[in-house]
């Protein structure tokens, strides 16, 4: 892939409660204590399309309307947030990419993977992460974590073996990526040791 940017994209993935949200947050925090512009997003969200999409998908959607959700999503996103942001040098940490479409629409909803991929590649324009850090967390404690939250979506809500096919997914997508790019976590652990995990990882 030939990217002209001078940043770097870091995107932290994993299933429910793995902790994501703090991790971005404390990473942030270490990038601009270094100097370093940080930008830090999130899917879906962060744009005012992102926003309304969010509310979409509080509704009952079919499988693939939930795709295309989450996809207008990420379109907007890398248009008019990552991409400026990488051009300009910054460093880019979003919470959840196009692994989450992976794990969770095709390993849990059973979509298959290569439609996935291919709508995935038109929203991305084929802008893919240098760096994934991967949370990982039995799902059952990880629902327990997120029990009772106001702002969950459905995908949020399944059962757990809904939860188990994720995780699988992801494991998956880990083994299969490229060597180097993705980092797993153990998300057990407490947050200050995630993160310094994570930023070991990072070559920090
Ligand atoms: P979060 O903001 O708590 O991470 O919630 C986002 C939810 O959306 C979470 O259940 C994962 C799900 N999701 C997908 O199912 N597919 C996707 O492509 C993305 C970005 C998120």
């Amino acid at each position: 892939m030939s990217e002209r940017y001078r940043g770097h994209f870091i995107v932290l993935e994993g299933g429910e409660g793995a902790g994501k949200t703090t991790l971005a947050r404390s990473l942030a925090e270490r990038f601009r204590e270094t100097g370093r512009e940080t930008v830090l997003t999130r899917e879906p969200g962060d744009t005012v399309a992102g926003e309304k999409v969010r509310e979409l998908l509080h509704l009952e959607l079919s499988p693939w309307s939930e795709v295309f959700a989450f996809l207008v999503s990420r379109a907007q996103l890398v248009t008019t947030v990552i991409r400026p942001a990488l051009e300009r040098g910054d460093i880019v940490i979003c919470d959840r990419y196009e692994a989450s479409t992976y794990a969770y629409q095709g390993w849990g909803r059973g979509l298959d993977f290569d439609e996935l991929e291919r709508v995935n590649r038109l929203a991305t324009g084929g802008l893919e992460p240098d760096s994934v850090l991967y949370l990982d967390l039995p799902p059952a404690t990880g629902l327990e974590r997120k029990h009772g939250e106001a702002d969950a979506l459905r995908t949020g809500q399944e059962e757990l073996a809904f939860h188990e096919r994720v995780r699988a997914g992801y494991l998956f997508l880990m083994e299969d990526a490229p060597p180097g790019r993705w980092h797993r976590l153990d998300a057990t652990q407490a947050p200050e040791s995630v993160a310094t995990a994570a930023w070991e990882a990072l070559g920090g």
